[in-house]
């Protein structure tokens, strides 16, 4: 048995590439591991900004927080508590402006918590979630593999940045790009991702 996190994250809705593969990685995982799965999508439940409450409740000791920063502390606490139950964490990210989505980064705003999913000790920083696979699906509409633009994207690095720092470093990386180019980049594009796809999930057999 293995339990499955599917997070999705593009604003494009039914469009979205990256909500199309990481929703296809997840599904096969789940039913060749006869496991369970859980969706949480951030483009239709939205998590919110982070505010005073949420910064403060944090801080606070628990039986001193506000009722408002209860409620603050409380929704992060839900979505660590997703990522410690979950064995294998499918995050789906689409690229816009150059970096991932304000849904997916006020997600990371809420997880990324000192003394809970890291802490800093004297070899350094420590991620404090362990023992996961990731699959990382990322959507571009320009290239960043390789080539002239690979140093503007700022969501490939960050989001694998941030994934070992709160100690999710056994990432598997899926890029579904070059899709701004026409209709028969975008067809190359998805049978690209589909074959590392599949090549992907054939080795995680
Ligand atoms: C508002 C917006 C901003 C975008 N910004 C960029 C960008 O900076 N660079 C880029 O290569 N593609 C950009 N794109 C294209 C998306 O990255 C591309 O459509 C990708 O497939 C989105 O992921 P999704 O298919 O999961 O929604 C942008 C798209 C939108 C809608």
């Amino acid at each position: 048995m293995s339990h499955v996190l599917l997070i999705t994250s593009s604003p494009r809705g039914a469009d979205s590439l990256s909500t199309r593969f990481a929703t296809e990685i997840a599904e096969h995982i789940k039913q060749r591991k006869h496991g369970t799965l859980t969706v949480r999508d951030l483009a239709t439940s939205p998590v919110p900004h982070i505010t005073p409450a949420y910064i403060d409740g944090r801080n606070a000791a628990p039986d001193s927080r506000t009722a408002e920063q209860a409620q603050a502390v409380a929704l992060a606490q839900q979505l660590i508590d997703e990522l410690k139950t979950a064995d294998v964490i499918v995050l789906g990210s689409g690229m816009i402006n150059f970096g991932p989505s304000s849904q997916l980064k006020a997600w990371f705003d809420h997880v990324t918590w000192p003394g809970v999913t890291f802490s800093y000790g004297s070899g350094g920083p420590q991620g404090l979630l362990s023992g996961k696979k990731v699959y990382l699906v990322v959507a571009t509409g320009g290239v960043f593999s390789a080539g002239p633009y690979a140093s503007f994207d700022f969501q490939t690095g960050y989001l694998l940045h941030l994934l070992a720092f709160i100690g999710l470093g056994d990432v598997e990386l899926v890029r579904v790009e070059g899709t701004a180019f026409g209709p028969d980049a975008v067809k190359a594009a998805i049978a690209n991702a589909e074959s590392a796809v599949q090549t992907l999930l054939g080795k995680a057999a």
